[in-house]
């Protein structure tokens, strides 16, 4: 019987989202033993590599475009490099092995493994800068809080929007003495603030279900490569997002510029970050409020995934019982 190209390409779109849950799973496993042994960059190595080896056995024409940093400064997983088969759709991948390295060292909530996929062209070549993210859950129209509001009138229009008082919004922020002052002005209105140590990947994620997490809005400034996954993480959810990219010297403006990017003060959305449909795995290595963390037993390890599919919203969430093999 023959099968009409499109439902044969929506198929193989299928059967490679499971693909790349694999992907994240395999990296998380590769972490698992150095869950809380105080070494990050062994946990963020070994995340690595798992990833690469699982990535390489996909069916893709896979270019890195969010990754382990510069060709010159990451001997894997770097920015340009090729992966997958080279058989198969091409594709950008962003990916992050380890996200929250330290946490993962410390035995600390949230520590996740990242992946995300879409065709060529589509994901923004994000330079290794910080970026100004806020975001906020679904359900909400455009425009409802932006980076141009201060803080406390994010807090505020939220609130209006919720139909609650700002005592009722809980912010999700980065505990660092740069965000001192915008914690003062979330504080000063009533709003609770969920302090994090890193990960704002998972922080961002956070506000997609707040009856879940307890979480209605994400602020501050971190990584401009955590901002490209979690929009695209969004983009699956559902909810807003926007970012900026921040630079502290002229060698950041370069690296921006060596990215194709020229107008540095461009407030990015969602979308914008993300111009097309994306696939979406990560796995939790650590405990967290939205996946467990991997779970030992003698004899097995078991992780949670969550893959998700822009196009069609749909959110899966999976668990892997592996034996551990010696
Ligand atoms: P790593 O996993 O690379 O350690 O990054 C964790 C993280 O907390 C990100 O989630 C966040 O975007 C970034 O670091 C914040 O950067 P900084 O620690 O410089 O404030």
């Amino acid at each position: 019987m023959d099968v009409a190209p499109l439902q044969v390409a929506e198929f193989q779109d299928r059967l490679l989202s499971l693909g790349l849950a694999r992907v994240s799973e395999a990296a998380a496993l590769a972490s698992a033993g150095l869950i809380g042994r105080g070494d990050e960059k062994a946990a963020d190595q070994a995340a690595v590599n798992a990833m690469r080896d699982q990535l390489n056995l996909l069916d893709i024409k896979g270019v890195v475009v969010i990754g382990e940093g510069e060709r010159d400064e990451a001997p894997m997983l770097y920015i340009g490099e090729e992966v997958g088969t080279g058989n198969g759709p091409a594709v950008d991948i962003a990916l992050d092995p380890l996200e929250g390295t330290t946490l993962t060292a410390k035995d600390m909530p949230n520590a996740l493994t990242v992946i995300a996929m879409a065709p060529r062209g589509t994901l923004l070549h994000a330079p290794d800068v910080y970026m100004e993210k806020l975001a906020i859950g679904p359900g909400h129209r455009p425009g409802t809080v932006t980076l141009a509001m201060s803080p406390s009138e994010r807090v505020s229009a939220l609130a209006a929007a919720k139909g609650c008082s700002t005592n009722d919004i809980t912010v999700c922020v980065l505990e660092r003495p740069r965000h001192e002052e915008m914690i003062a002005e979330i504080r000063s209105t009533g709003a609770a603030i969920r302090l994090i140590t890193d990960g704002d990947v998972a922080g961002v994620m956070h506000c997609a279900e707040p009856d879940l997490t307890g979480i209605d809005m994400y602020m501050g400034s971190g990584g401009a490569p955590e901002g490209v996954l979690a929009a695209a993480a969004l983009k699956c959810m559902g909810g807003q997002f926007f970012g900026k990219l921040l630079f502290r010297n002229d060698d950041e403006r370069a690296r921006a510029r060596k990215a194709g990017i020229n107008n540095f003060d461009r407030v990015y959305t969602r979308d914008d970050l993300v111009r097309g449909d994306v696939i979406f795995a990560a796995t939790g290595v650590t405990d967290g409020s939205l996946l467990a963390g991997i779970k030992r037993e003698p004899s097995h390890l078991t992780t949670e995934t969550i893959l998700m599919r822009s196009k069609t919203g749909s959110v899966r969430r999976m668990t892997y019982r592996n034996p551990i093999r010696t």
